[in-house]
């Protein structure tokens, strides 16, 4: 592979566009076409921007509570994802640990884990077989974010932990090799307008709705990721935050991207996302 390191790629992401009509924006996880209604009501519209490398030496220009996002490094003892029983008996322990020690939060719980292989030959992205996402989005919404709360946790802790500052973060990594294949860009908290920008939309389950934020163009964005990241390194990705005092990330924007520096040998992106309800006493 061609070692390259450029401090800023162009890139075509795909952005969010609400429906015309006004209608609150929907997408069924599971849809078929004998369900008589359109899988999504919203379009994806590409948008050329600048994506800010932060490989060597601005890895620390970013934070959970500037940018909303943070790298790390350290490899997991757990390195094997083909068994989700087994992730989550001996991955979720260790992470749990390595975001109490990152963030200094009192209580933190593992609610889901995405493990994501990219296959080109495939167009379709089921929930069995996940591809990167190359859509611009936030996991959460105020609302899904509290849900969450009252959906994974005892409800006689719920009042408490509700009480004191809650987030919900994400820990991404690389698995197997690095992954200079489809990476994870980032946006920086502070260059996006909330009330302009974002858009709530239903993510239809089989027996639920939850609800993520899409994310409109606004050329103010400032992208960010990290060429290479190895298996070795993590991003931990702020989705949502109550402490929200109007100086203190509360999101973080993210999508997969079709870097154009990627070395053409590079093997296919595998990725392992958990997501973590983080409370602070
Ligand atoms: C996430 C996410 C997309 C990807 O980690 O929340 O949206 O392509 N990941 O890894
Ligand atoms: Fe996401």
């Amino acid at each position: 592979m061609t070692f390259t390191n450029p401090d800023t790629v162009t890139a075509t992401l795909d952005y969010f566009t609400p429906p015309a009509d006004g209608s609150k924006p929907y997408n069924y996880i599971t849809w078929t076409p004998s369900m008589g209604v359109p899988r999504a009501n919203w379009e994806k519209v590409p948008h050329e921007v600048q994506v800010e490398n932060l490989r060597g030496g601005k890895e620390d220009s970013v934070s959970l509570d500037t940018t909303g996002f943070t790298y790390g490094r350290g490899a997991a003892a757990h390195t094997t994802f083909e068994n989700d029983e087994i992730v989550e008996k001996e991955y979720y322990p260790e992470s749990i640990e390595l975001v109490k020690k990152i963030t200094g939060a009192s209580r933190v719980v593992p609610f889901d884990h995405t493990i994501r292989r990219r296959r080109p030959e495939e167009t379709e992205d089921t929930p069995q077989k996940r591809q990167p996402v190359p859509l611009v989005h936030i996991d959460q919404t105020p609302k899904s974010a509290h849900a969450r709360v009252e959906r994974h946790l005892p409800a006689e802790d719920v009042p408490k932990l509700l009480a004191g500052r809650f987030q919900i973060i994400n820990l991404w990594r690389p698995i197997g090799r690095p992954a200079y294949d489809w990476p994870l860009a980032l946006c920086d908290w502070r260059s996006v307008d909330r009330k302009g920008d974002l858009v709530a939309s239903t993510l239809r389950y089989p027996d639920r709705d939850g609800e993520t934020f899409g994310v409109k163009y606004n050329p103010n964005h400032k992208w960010k990721y990290l060429r290479g990241m190895t298996p070795e390194e993590f991003v931990l990705i702020k989705c949502f935050d109550t402490k929200d005092d109007g100086t203190t990330a509360t999101f973080t924007p993210h999508t997969a991207f079709q870097d154009p520096t990627t070395p053409k040998d590079a093997p296919l992106r595998e990725s392992i996302e958990l997501r973590l309800l983080v409370f602070y006493d």
